[in-house]
Formats: structure tokens, sequence, C-alpha cells
């Protein structure tokens, strides 16, 4: 696998262990919703593998959608301030709605996001999160469905990045930087 300069990467979760614990997610999802359609809104770009995974595993009649934001400023730590970058194509209201995060870790971001989606008036609203840092969280917030609880390391792959690079890596892996590069939250993109 090609890794940036001295990084180094070691393996958290391996790909067979998300691939079991993601079918073992959608079918929680497809027994809560037994009967009803689901309209999935995955967060970019982060959980675009997650999502791609999860809705090819529910059996269900599904829609997807996709919402950018951005949480992190030119700093190493979270603002405190959300931003939206990209809103969804259409409407929720009325709609079972799934949004779909990679992470949560303050917890900023999701708060942000499911307040403006509660205003759209949705019929229902959950959050399924690949991963969960709760020893990170600034605001209360928690997912109906979340694949893994992690410690508080900076990961990367199956979708997450670090300054864009190594989401494509099949493992979720800690991310080790060299001593040159300065703490990971700051170049994060989503
Ligand atoms: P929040 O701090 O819960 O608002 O998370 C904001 C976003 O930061 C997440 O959706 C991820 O895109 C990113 N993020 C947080 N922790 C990590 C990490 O360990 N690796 C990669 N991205 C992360």
């Amino acid at each position: 696998m090609p890794v940036a300069r001295r990084d180094r990467l070691e393996v958290l979760i391996q790909r067979a262990a998300i691939e079991k614990r993601v079918r073992a997610v959608a079918r929680r999802i497809t027994t809560d919703f037994k009967g009803q359609q689901l309209h999935l809104v995955g967060v970019l770009k982060g959980a675009c593998i997650f999502l791609a995974d999860l809705v090819r595993e529910i059996k269900l009649d599904t829609s997807i959608d996709f919402i950018a934001v951005s949480a992190y400023g030119p700093g190493h730590e979270p603002t405190g301030q959300v931003r939206m970058q990209k809103d969804l194509d259409s409407s929720i209201a009325g709609m079972n709605v799934l949004l779909v995060e990679d992470i949560l870790d303050t917890g900023l971001t999701l708060s942000y996001l499911l307040r403006i989606l509660r205003q759209r008036q949705p019929k229902c609203l959950r959050v399924a999160a690949l991963l969960d840092k709760p020893s990170r969280r600034l605001k209360e917030v928690k997912a109906d469905y979340v694949g893994f609880t992690i410690p508080n390391e900076f990961v990367v792959g199956y979708g997450l990045d670090y300054a864009e690079r190594y989401r494509h890596l099949k493992d979720i892996c800690i991310l080790r930087l060299s001593p040159s590069e300065g703490p990971a939250a700051s170049a994060t993109s989503r």
C-alpha cells in the first residue's frame, strides 16, 4: 500500500471485520424499517464508501442523497463552526431518513446536521455512524447504529482521509504521522 513520506499505518480494523459488521448493521436497519422506504443521506466525503456498502446490504426500497459540510478551520482543532458546502438534491419531508456518517468525533457536525435536517420535517431521522470516538465528544449526540467504538486515535481508510489521502485503504488504520507533521484533524477534508 502506498504510504506517504514516513507516515506509519497500523491496522485497527481489518477489511473482513468491517464487511461483517456492515452486514450486521444493515440487517438491524432492514428489520427496524421492515415494509417501509428508506432514504439514505451520506455525509461527504468520508461516508461514501460506508454508504455504498451499507445500502447494498439493506433489503429495503432505498434511495440515496448526499450532503457536504466542513467542520474544521485552518487551525488544528474543530472551530465549533459547521458550514454547509453542498445541500441535498431533494426534499426529505415525510421520509424515513438515515443519515450516514463516517465517524462521530466531537459531535459538532452531527449536532448541526440533525438540527437542520429536523427542520425539514422528515417522518423519521436516524443516524448510522461507521465509527464512534466517544472520548472526544463536545456535543451530546448519539448514533442509532454504530459500526465500531474506537479509542482516541486518528484513523484513515475505508473512506476516511488525512489531507485527502488514504481514503482508498480497505482496512481502517491508525495514522502515525512523521514527526515533521502536525496533529491530524486540521487537514481532514471529510
Ligand atoms: P465531528 O468532530 O464529530 O464533528 O467530526 C467531524 C468530521 O471530522 C468527521 O465526520 C470526519 O470526517 C472527521 N474526523 C474526525 N475524526 C477523524 C479521524 O480519526 N479520521 C479521519 N477523519 C476524522
